[in-house]
């Protein structure tokens, strides 16, 4: 039998969930669903920092376009309406005015920030949005949020590793980890 991996993230620990095999063969099968979805045209990716770093770096030497890519970041602040933290988008120092865009998150949870980043760059005319998600809970949704790419589905529990992160640490892991 196989030892399960376990890894110790501050006072929490953590139970190997996702390996990185597994990353790998879903993150080629979006990259080449984007790229067949996307030929003959030049998309801008554009990543959410800091979660997506890894996913991303990974994501486009999969994909088979000629493309670019840009970062960018949400601050969050408390909100007075009853959606609470808002994260406004910060840094899209890029013009994606007619151009296809493709978001590269690393988790939608309620799909709440999704939803909030694709209101902001709507008002920047590109061409068309869609998201690129590494992982989406699906029960966890609030907010009608049409996920096009998603590497995969999981339940409801915390996630670490592979760019993620807990209270900024374990994000250095080539696997994924579930609370335990
Ligand atoms: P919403 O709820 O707006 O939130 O879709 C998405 C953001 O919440 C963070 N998040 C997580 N981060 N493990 C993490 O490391 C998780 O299991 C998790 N669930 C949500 C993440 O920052 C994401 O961008
Ligand atoms: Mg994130």
């Amino acid at each position: 039998m196989q030892e399960q991996k376990i890894i110790q993230v501050k006072d929490k620990t953590f139970a190997v969930s996702i390996p990185e095999s597994e990353l790998k063969q879903q993150i080629k099968r979006v990259a080449d669903q984007i790229s067949s979805d996307f030929a003959g045209q030049e998309p801008v990716f554009l990543a959410v920092l800091n979660g997506s770093f890894i996913f991303a770096a990974d994501l486009l030497r999969e994909i088979d376009l000629h493309c670019e890519i840009s970062f960018v970041k949400l601050a969050s602040y408390q909100g007075t309406s009853t959606t609470g933290t808002i994260r406004e988008v910060i840094g899209l120092n890029f013009d994606i005015t007619g151009r296809p865009v493709i978001i590269i998150e690393d988790i939608v949870d309620t799909g709440l920030t999704m939803a909030h980043m694709l209101d902001t760059l709507k008002g920047h005319n590109p061409a068309s949005i869609d998201i690129c998600t590494l992982l989406l809970k699906p029960t966890k949704l609030q907010v009608k949020l049409d996920v096009r790419y998603c590497c995969k589905q999981i339940p409801d529990d915390f996630v670490v590793g592979y760019g993620l992160d807990y209270d900024g640490f374990g994000r250095n892991t080539k696997d994924i980890y579930t609370i335990v």
